[in-house]
């Protein structure tokens, strides 16, 4: 049998239900921000990412899935959603007519080939928002609270948020020098790939997954030492406006994501649940000055965050979080045999366009077999037509909590569930 590629999985049953039940949460929220829904394609040229993501980060150098399509272009399968988004707000000029800030969310498939574990896939899917043209500090702490305020309606508590800052470009260049310097008499005992960062970008030492447990590692220069006085402010002015917003946060300074767009502001939220796993990273982002001009657009800033829906899945199963989706359906259609069938099918196909969820029986089940099936599909109503229902133009219609049995007439069905079905 052919079976999944390492590393994807199949969505159905009730993960389907709760993926479409947190997709309109996260809509309602991100609507209640004034941000509007993009998206972009999955797969883009090679370059792209090479550029935005940063060619010394670990997704782009061995985690990205590149293929050349059949016109012999170089196409990368998206390792995540920013770079796309940038590139789509830089082509269709988003920027013009004084639309800014442009408030972006985005939902889908995202590919790396890391090597799966418990929240950890080749195929998953993240949740994200952009925002572009703003560089004031309320936009880093609206984003913040954003990712907060998702789980918090969710009714996750095990959270912890931690936040950090990287500075502008003249903090990251001190920075820079200063984890040189620190790392200079040292590197010769570090691995192969971390040589190479030291050449390349010195900061990616500080997520190496091999030496993350050395010393001079573990007592490394820190970003928030090294912040100029403006990058001070910034980050201050963040920390008020979370405040203002009533999201709780740590400052860690160990955070500093392993993408190499960021600038100011980063911060990532953990899940903070006894026994979750070592997979505990629920979403991250952060701002992102240079990135939009790195790609070809003006000098606009942006800031912006991803979540990991397979995380907060596990999470809201870590804490056996119910999700309050619709999962019964309002009436179960059963005609008693083939005379019946197409008037019971009428009535089915009104029920729907009327706005109620029905179901009708397609088995040619006997009536205890349809009971039963009304059962299972968690029926509020049950209506049977038989012959004598056909001829008079009558229903016999049963509540299926109640086990309470009416006959009405066909044509006071919509009006009698009008009453009786409380609106979702
Ligand atoms: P990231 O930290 O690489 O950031 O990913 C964001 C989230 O996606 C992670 O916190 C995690 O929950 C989830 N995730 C990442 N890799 C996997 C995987 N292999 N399997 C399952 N879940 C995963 C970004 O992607 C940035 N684009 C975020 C951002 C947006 N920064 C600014 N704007």
């Amino acid at each position: 049998m052919i079976q999944k590629v390492k590393g994807t999985f199949d969505v159905y049953g009730d993960k389907g239900k709760k993926i479409l039940y947190i997709k309109d949460v996260f809509k309602a929220l991100t609507e209640k921000y004034n941000y509007e829904y993009v998206e972009t394609p999955i797969f883009e040229s090679s370059e792209l990412f090479h550029r935005g993501v940063g060619e010394s980060t670990d997704i782009v150098t061995k985690e990205t899935y590149d293929f050349k399509d059949r016109g012999d272009r170089n196409i990368t399968l998206r390792p995540e959603g920013t770079a796309g988004v940038v590139r789509s707000f830089v082509e269709n000029k988003m920027y013009a007519n004084g639309a800014l800030p442009y408030k972006t969310w985005y939902f889908g498939p995202m590919f790396r080939y890391e090597r799966p574990q418990s929240g950890r896939f080749r195929q998953f899917n993240q949740f994200g928002v952009e925002v572009f043209g703003s560089d004031d500090p309320m936009m880093d702490a609206e984003v913040i609270s954003v990712a907060v305020n998702i789980y918090k309606i969710l009714g996750l508590k095990g959270i912890k948020v931690n936040i950090n800052s990287l500075g502008d470009s003249s903090s990251r260049d001190a920075y820079r020098n200063a984890l040189i310097e620190h790392f200079r008499p040292h590197i010769d005992g570090f691995c192969e790939d971390c040589k190479e960062r030291f050449n390349k970008n010195p900061l990616r030492i500080l997520d190496c997954k091999i030496d993350k447990d050395k010393e001079v590692l573990t007592n490394a220069p820190k970003t928030i030492d090294y912040l100029n006085e403006e990058s001070k402010q910034h980050f201050d002015k963040v920390k008020e406006y979370l405040d203002a917003v009533g999201v709780e946060y740590v400052v860690n300074p160990s955070v500093v994501r392993g993408l190499d767009y960021y600038t100011h502001t980063v911060f990532e939220v953990e899940a903070d649940i006894p026994s979750f796993g070592s997979q505990n990273v629920l979403c991250g982002g952060g701002r992102y000055n240079g990135l939009v001009e790195n790609i070809g657009g003006p000098k606009v800033s942006g800031v912006g965050y991803a979540l990991g829906f397979e995380r907060l899945l596990n999470a809201l199963e870590a804490e056996n979080i119910e999700l309050d989706y619709n999962n019964g359906i309002d009436v179960y259609v059963a005609p008693m045999s083939e005379n019946e069938k197409t008037y019971a099918l009428e009535i089915t196909n009104d029920l729907r366009m009327s706005g109620f969820k029905t179901e009708i029986d397609y088995m040619g089940r006997k009536l205890p077999a349809n009971f039963k099936q009304a059962d299972r599909l968690n029926a509020t109503y049950i209506i049977i037509i038989g012959e004598e229902e056909l001829k008079n133009n009558i229903l016999t219609i049963k509540n299926n909590k109640t086990k309470q049995e009416y006959k009405i007439e066909t044509k006071e069905l919509i009006n009698f569930l009008d009453d009786n079905i409380e609106e979702e």
